[in-house]
Formats: C-alpha cells, sequence, structure tokens
C-alpha cells in the first residue's frame, strides 16, 4: 500500500518541525509547500539527509506549486505569520486572513478529501475562514489548539505534583487566545480531579490558579523568551499528535476547534471543545456538562471568537 501523503502548507518554524516529526515517526510522504522560495526545498532535502542515520522510509519534498499536494491525506496550514512580543494572536488578522483564501482555495483545487488541521492564528477565526474559503466538510477541517494549550496544563502540573506527565490529563476548551478555559474539574491525575488534590493538600487554590493563567499565557511566555517568533516545537508535535489520530484511526479523544452544531451551547461555529478524532476526520464533539461558573467563562471565550469572525466578514464581503 502507498504511504500516506501530507501537504505542509508554510514551511516556517512550525511547518519545518512538522516534517521533521513526520518523517521521524514515518507517518508518510510530505510535501513542503511554501511561497518562500528555496526554503521547503531547503528543508525537504536537510530533513531527507537525516533519514540514513535515523532509519526512517519517507520523501520529502519542497515546492511553491500547489499541484505538488494533489491528493494529500493530510494537510497541516501554517502559512502566515506569527506574532511578535506585544501582539496578541488577534492583531494577526489581517494578514493571515488573506493568507488564508489562497491557502483554502488551493486545498479545495488540489487535495479536497484530505484532513485539514490549521494552526495558523488568530486559531478559531483562521480555521472557520479556512473551511469557508475551501469548502471542504466541516468535519474534515479543524484547528490545532486544544491539545497544545492541554499540554501546557499537563506540563505545569506534572511539575508541580512532581509525578509523570503520562498520569496528568487535562482538557483545555474555549477560544485559542486569553479567554481560553483550562478546565480544572475534567483535569486529573490517574483520574483524580484537580480540586480533590487540592482538598489533599497535593497544592493550594492559589497555585492551582496561577498554572490555569500560566497556560492561558502560555503561548506569551514563549514569544517573550525568542523574541523573533512564536513557539513551534510543542505547537508542531500537537498537529503531528492529531494528524496521526486520523491517519491510523485511533479514536483519539482530542481538544481541538472543531465546527459546533449546538454542543456545549455553541453553534454554526468553530470553538475548541473535546472531539474524537479518527478515519471520519472529527467524528464526535463530546457534549460535556460545565457547572455555570465553566459555562460563563466558555461562553466570554465564544464570544471573544465570534467577534474575530465579524471582522473577517468585514475584511473580505465574500465571507459575509
Ligand atoms: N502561502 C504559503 N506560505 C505562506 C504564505 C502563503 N500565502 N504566506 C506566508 N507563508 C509562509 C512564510 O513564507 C513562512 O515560511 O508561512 C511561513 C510561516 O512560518 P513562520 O514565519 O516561521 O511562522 P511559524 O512560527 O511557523 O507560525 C506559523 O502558526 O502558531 C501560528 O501564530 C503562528 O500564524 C502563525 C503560524
Amino acid at each position: 500500500m502507498a504511504r500516506p501523503k501530507i501537504a505542509l502548507i508554510g514551511a516556517g518554524q512550525i511547518g519545518g518541525t512538522l516534517a521533521h516529526l513526520a518523517a521521524l515517526k514515518e507517518l508518510g510522504d510530505v510535501v513542503l509547500f511554501d511561497i518562500a522560495e528555496g526554503i521547503p526545498e531547503g528543508k525537504a532535502l536537510d530533513i531527507a539527509e537525516s533519514g540514513p542515520s535515523e532509519g526512517f522510509d519517507a520523501s520529502l519534498k519542497g515546492t511553491q506549486s500547489y499541484e505538488d499536494i494533489a491528493g494529500a491525506d493530510v494537510c497541516i496550514v501554517t502559512a502566515g505569520v506569527p506574532r511578535k512580543p506585544g501582539m496578541s494572536r488577534d492583531d494577526l488578522l489581517g494578514i493571515n486572513l488573506k493568507v488564508m483564501k489562497s491557502v483554502g482555495e488551493g486545498i479545495r483545487d488540489h487535495a479536497p478529501d484530505a484532513f485539514v488541521i490549521c494552526i495558523t492564528n488568530p486559531l478559531d477565526a483562521m480555521v472557520w475562514a479556512l473551511q469557508q474559503f475551501s469548502g471542504l466538510p466541516a468535519n474534515k477541517v479543524c484547528g490545532m489548539a486544544g491539545v497544545l494549550d492541554s499540554a501546557r496544563f499537563r506540563h505545569f502540573l506534572a511539575e508541580e505534583f512532581n509525578v509523570s506527565m503520562k498520569d496528568v490529563t487535562a482538557f483545555v476548551l474555549g477560544g485559542h487566545g486569553d479567554t481560553m478555559v483550562p478546565s480544572v474539574r475534567y483535569s486529573t491525575v490517574a483520574g483524580i480531579p484537580l480540586p480533590d488534590l487540592v482538598k489533599m493538600g497535593w497544592t493550594t487554590q492559589e497555585r492551582l490558579d496561577a498554572i490555569v493563567q500560566r497556560t492561558r499565557d502560555g503561548g506569551a511566555e514563549i514569544v517573550g523568551l525568542l523574541k523573533t517568533g512564536s513557539a513551534f516545537y510543542a505547537p508542531a508535535t500537537s498537529a503531528i499528535e492529531m494528524a496521526e489520530a486520523y491517519l491510523k484511526d485511533q479514536k483519539r479523544v482530542l481538544p481541538c476547534a472543531a465546527y459546533c452544531t449546538g454542543e456545549i451551547g455553541v453553534k454554526d461555529m468553530y470553538v475548541g471543545v473535546p472531539t474524537v478524532i479518527g478515519a471520519g476526520g472529527i467524528e464526535k464533539i463530546v457534549d460535556i456538562q460545565l457547572t455555570e461558573e465553566e459555562q460563563t467563562m466558555f461562553d466570554n471565550s465564544v464570544n471573544a471568537v465570534k467577534g474575530l469572525v465579524e471582522a473577517c466578514k468585514g475584511i473580505d464581503a465574500s465571507l459575509a
């Protein structure tokens, strides 16, 4: 059987890391697409030349032509600009919306059967625009944010409790922005919810609140340190986890930006929710029950995303 084909639209920091991880994990053959001449070709060749030492079988190709993504099984989109210190993800809206239009049309024309994972920020609005521009079914177009935000939360919790991060599960819901909702009640250490761990004296409410806030600010913390761009190792790893769930029909339960049709009180828009990812793409949205307080925070986040979607409609009349 032929290897799956993975098209990476954008060959920058995240795109290059995605290509490396996809090859190392032998998820399939990789096409790196970018408008910048030489960058995708150079990265593809460099990674291919690591193959003999690493021992993976995968072909890598760099290109500026959408024809080369033809028949891709998975497309991961990072095309656009990342933020710099002092910028919010929302500041990228105008520039990246134009990029989503050309990328959406490229995918529509050359890889309409792909499972599409968008990473470009501001994530929830960009994945919505990408689905609109591409016209692909909504269950085949999703956004990577929840896996990353949850991984950051899990990392901080594992450090706090001095336990393996394998035993820490966590959920972050809502938009991928300042209003995201790290769900304390649904996050656990080996099944023990965080509020119980506070009662058990493993941590204090104040320390837990600080971890929640650090999770919300996780992207900005990295931007502040790097100064010239935003995070790329963990974002790429998170998207690869989603791509693998699709390609191997793993039915993973992963939070991601998915098109909601009434789940958790959200209608006809993309926002971060728990989903099941398998061969059918987003096979299910897990319609969890929130407390009144959680629902208020979640609704606040949903409203922030709605504002960005309205701003997109204001910029590009074809979206209205
Ligand atoms: N089509 C294809 N590629 C494009 C286009 C386009 N229209 N416009 C820009 N690009 C490419 C750039 O040439 C660059 O190589 O997208 C790449 C982006 O790479 P980086 O600048 O290194 O950004 P990266 O860190 O990979 O982040 C990409 O993901 O997390 C988000 O906020 C982040 O929106 C940003 C995106």
